[in-house]
């Protein structure tokens, strides 16, 4: 009997990707360099099927010994779903697959944390070889086994090949509510509802996607943190009553998955100690380069997302711990901590400041999404992007249901504050934003995503901003002209600062 799909790279994610693709109903070849990994998803699948699906007989996971062998048991044209680290290991399994005889209309889906850039490559690269397709995955180890959020990207042909596997293995959406579907049990997939997948665009694009959502999962974390640390560090709740709080916030238009697993985490006692477990784990955090990706865009394209950028300069400044602790013995800051009038009256502030900071940078992530397509002429519909956002990846959140509506009563929307619902809410909430901000500045705790979320949301509001004096420096020691307010725009001007003060038109 012949297989519907090869899965190389098991892995955490491989792994669960292949029993999900398996609970779908169809047939997994099943290949790692290390047999232990290969033998023990074989075991889990028998395990499972024992379990839970006594009705059939048959594994639907076969463990290959090596790449020929693989190739010889599936279906023409072959699926391949690669599950090995972003990087050379992509290519070292794509080397091997030539070597394997792997023809020419086979698909090989890569579907790990690639750069954007080396998926574009490869596509040309490999093109004689295979048809190279990308698909990135969001949602962790249990997105992957019960229903991730998929962004494939690449050749039309090898998505019309795929999108029925692809449609079934997704995170489903409840079409009237649009809130995730969530069933967590082997054997059991989810078959009602929106599926989280849908075509993103040509090669490249699906990465890219996935790198933003990165970015905004960087930015979203560390806001969640920042408000953490307000409240403990600054009112004094302790670990388990921030839990609390963040628990109640989940309740209203804070819902996300972020913000459930920080209430989580936060309530947690350490089996060691008893202390609270957030309080016993080292406060330097670690990156594998998706949110300094989406930063470095930014920054090379000319798009503003300074609340992506600084979450990661936060994680940079978590890792120099010793700097820190030398700098606390030199540097003075407020005698108190923060004073609030009324701590209620302060959390309350605080929710309605992290809900600001929040779409400010899904607006700064989907502005960034919007400049890259425009260069490289792809046609990405951003309310199916919010839509497949809504389930099965890791910032899926009660408010991605907003940003679809948003995308759908205008595909062209510039920037997600102009939506009259942010825009509206945002201006409803800003004072309480401005408070959260100069509370935290005035009792010196750090809350870089929050007060950068704000500096955006001033930013665009503001008609002026002080890049007059700006180009009047850059004429004043460069030449490097400006324009005039008072004369068409491109017509350049020159003041001669150091000797006659005329002013030319250049
Ligand atoms: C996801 C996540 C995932 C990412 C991890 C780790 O969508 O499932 O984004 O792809 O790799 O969250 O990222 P960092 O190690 O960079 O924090």
């Amino acid at each position: 009997q012949l297989y519907d799909i090869g899965v190389i790279g098991l892995g955490v994610m491989g792994k669960n990707l292949a029993l999900n693709i398996a609970d779908n109903q169809y047939k997994v070849a099943a290949f790692d360099l290390d047999a232990h990994k290969v033998q023990d998803t074989v075991q889990q699948e028998e395990r499972e099927r024992k379990q839970y699906l006594k009705q059939i007989t048959e594994p639907r996971i076969l463990g290959c010994n090596n790449l020929s062998e693989m190739l010889s048991k599936l279906e023409k044209p072959r699926v391949l779903l690669l599950s090995v680290p972003a990087g050379a290991p992509v290519d070292g399994v794509c080397k091997s697959l030539i070597e394997a005889g792997i023809e020419s209309d086979d698909i090989v889906i890569d579907t790990g944390n690639s750069l954007w850039t080396d998926t574009v490559e490869r596509e040309q690269r490999y093109s004689k070889d295979f048809a190279f397709f990308s698909c990135a995955v969001s949602g962790g180890e249990v997105g992957a086994r019960f229903g991730p959020s998929l962004m494939p990207s690449g050749s039309l042909t090898a998505w019309n090949r795929i999108e029925p596997i692809w449609q079934a293995i997704a995170a489903k959406v409840d079409a009237k509510t649009g809130l995730p579907i969530e069933r967590f049990e082997p054997g059991n997939p989810v078959i009602e509802g929106e599926p989280c997948t849908t075509y993103i665009g040509p090669a490249g694009s699906g990465h890219y996607v996935k790198m933003v959502h990165n970015g905004i999962e960087y930015a979203d974390m560390q806001l969640i943190c920042e408000a953490y640390q307000l409240l403990h560090q600054g009112l004094g709740l302790t670990a388990a009553e921030v839990g609390d709080v963040f628990e109640r916030w989940n309740q209203g238009s804070l819902n996300s998955y972020l913000m459930e697993i920080s209430a989580d985490v936060l309530k947690q006692a350490d089996p060691l100690t008893g202390a609270p477990l957030v309080e016993m784990i080292l406060d330097k955090a670690g990156q594998k380069g998706t949110g300094l990706w989406t930063a470095v865009s930014s920054l090379q394209i000319g798009c503003p997302a300074p609340t992506i950028a600084e979450a990661v300069y936060a994680r940079a400044v978590s890792t120099q711990k010793s700097q820190r602790q030398q700098l606390n013995q030199l540097l003075s800051g407020p005698s108190e901590s923060i004073k609030v009038e009324e701590q209620q009256a302060f959390i309350n502030q605080l929710e309605n400041a992290l809900y600001c900071a929040k779409v400010s940078c899904y607006a700064q992530g989907f502005q960034l999404m919007a400049m890259q397509a425009k260069e490289q002429g792809w046609q990405l519909d951003f309310a199916e992007i919010a839509k497949i956002w809504r389930a099965g990846c890791i910032i899926r959140a009660t408010f991605l249901q907003s940003i679809t509506q948003a995308y759908q009563q205008d595909s062209e929307l510039e920037n997600l504050l102009m939506a009259d619902t942010f825009a509206k809410g945002l201006s409803d909430k800003q004072h309480d934003w401005r408070i959260a901000v100069s509370t935290a500045a005035m009792g010196g705790i750090p809350a870089p995503c929050i007060s950068s979320a704000l500096a955006y949301y001033d930013s665009y509001r503001s008609v002026t901003l002080p890049a007059n004096l700006l180009q009047g420096q850059r004429d004043y020691f460069g030449a490097h002209t400006f324009e005039r307010t008072d004369r068409p725009a491109g017509e350049k001007y020159h003041l001669n600062w150091s000797s006659d003060r005329c002013l030319h038109k250049v």
